[in-house]
């Protein structure tokens, strides 16, 4: 196999990190192809913590090429921050290592600023956005005023334009939302140092990327956030603005059309979420805030503590189908360890009736009760386990059970936070 994509099934923070950089390792190029620096994904490599928010998880081995693909929104002060951080602490090299889409879009002050006003405003009704301004540059994307990365290079055009979207914005935030203006203070300036910097970036990615491919080289996809958050698919209107399933990798990352040849699937062996919207297996009890203190359960990219639940069969099975996803990687299957019994959601009930899928149409995911079936846990610590015959029966028990009702066939199970600490069963990249 020669490209491969890893996706959430949940709603983000599924441990992609981990899975996405035990497979760099056997990638030529690894690629993201949609959101920003909403996610984050946290790495521990030799006993260091590492936080990648935009530049690819390869980006912590030597000669891999990262790519930041046109389907992403990227604040540009940000990246620079990211790979500084990068230079300073994991020696990340010469600049033609990362390439970043002449096509991808720029997360602008004015973007942040509408973010957090919008929410604000919404008070209880809030989404709970990272408040990092993903949503509003994407609608300007798709209203056709947003500021590529190649307009850089005309300074002046640029320059013009950045101005007349700050004049108009400012007029929303201050007669539409009631916010502050965003002063144009520093902002050029700062946008002539992003010039300067990341020019050398610049490149065609999805040319790029055929290129490679002709060449035969192995080309991971790293998806952000999770299926559940997906702007078509997911729980909307309480999900970003992306498209963070696998059919992303085409659009966003510029992979020809019919090139995938497989997806894995990622989830947590419970479920988290963070920010507003239905959850149905959320657990509300000190039970849940045991599993949040163990799993450490805060957010990546804003240090929120997440909300925290039972594994759902009936979102994974769903995740599962949409991503076009065969195989499944469980993350922190440890942080279960001494929670006896575990429970898994096998179907919800409305009103009286059964159902083992997804609610469409007019049956609301928050008027849903979970339905579950409840397995006996263990109480072993499995951070030392390499095979899944060494796991505890009930944990084995409980991982046929979880890929049953989701229809996946189990690829790998996280055991522990650090790099080598995961059970492989199948790597969709063999060496
Ligand atoms: P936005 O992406 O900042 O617009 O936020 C929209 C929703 O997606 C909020 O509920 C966020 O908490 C959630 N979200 C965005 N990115 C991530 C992620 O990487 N992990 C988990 N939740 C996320
Ligand atoms: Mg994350």
């Amino acid at each position: 196999m020669n490209t491969v994509a890893v996706i959430g099934t949940q709603w983000g923070d599924e441990g992609k990190g981990k899975i996405v950089d035990l497979l760099a390792r056997h990638a030529d190029v690894v690629v993201r192809f949609q959101g920003g620096n909403n996610a984050a994904h946290t790495l521990v490599v030799d006993g260091a913590k590492f936080i990648l928010r935009l530049v690819p998880a390869g980006a912590l081995y030597p000669g891999k090429v990262c790519v930041i693909g046109a389907g992403m929104v990227v604040d540009p002060i940000a990246l620079l921050e990211e790979i500084a951080e990068l230079k300073r602490n994991a020696n990340f090299g010469p600049d033609g290592r990362l390439k970043l889409s002449y096509d991808a879009h720029m997360v602008m002050p004015y973007h942040r600023a509408i973010d957090r006003a919008r929410e604000a405003r919404l008070g209880k009704a809030a989404i709970g956005t990272t408040g990092f301004g993903i949503g509003p540059a994407y609608e300007d994307k798709v209203a056709r005023c947003g500021l590529r990365f190649s307009e850089l290079a005309g300074f002046a055009a640029f320059e013009r334009k950045l101005r007349r979207n700050l004049a108009e914005k400012n007029r929303y935030l201050t007669a539409v939302l009631k916010a502050k203006p965003v002063p144009v203070g520093g902002l050029i300036e700062q946008m002539r140092e992003v010039r300067r910097k990341l020019l050398p970036h610049l490149c065609d990615t999805a040319g790029y990327l055929a290129d490679v491919l002709e060449r035969g080289q192995r080309v991971l996809f790293e998806g952000a956030h999770g299926t559940m958050l997906d702007i078509d698919h997911g729980t909307y209107p309480f999900v970003t603005s992306s498209s963070c399933v696998a059919s992303a990798v085409f659009a966003g990352g510029g992979l020809p059309g019919g090139r995938l040849d497989a997806v894995l699937g990622i989830a947590k062996a419970y479920t988290t979420r963070v920010g507003a919207g239905p959850f149905p297996t959320e657990i509300k009890t000190r039970l849940g805030d045991r599993l949040r203190e163990k799993g450490a359960e805060y957010g990546s990219a804003t240090r929120r503590p997440r909300r925290v639940g039972w594994f759902d069969a009936v979102l994974a099975r769903r995740a599962m189908r949409v991503n076009g996803a065969a195989t499944l990687a469980l993350t922190k299957l440890d942080v279960l360890t001494g929670i006896d019994p575990v429970r898994i959601c096998v179907a919800y009930d409305f009103r009286g009736a059964r159902s083992t899928e997804m609610p469409q149409g007019p049956v609301r995911l928050d008027r849903v009760k979970p339905v579950y079936e409840e397995m006996p846990g263990w109480h072993e610590t499995l951070g030392d386990k390499r095979e899944l015959g060494e796991l505890p029966r009930n944990a084995r028990r409980y991982l046929e059970r979880v890929c049953e009702l989701s229809r996946a066939r189990l690829a790998m199970v996280g055991v522990g936070a650090s790099r080598d600490e995961i059970i492989v069963l199948e790597n969709p990249f063999p060496s």
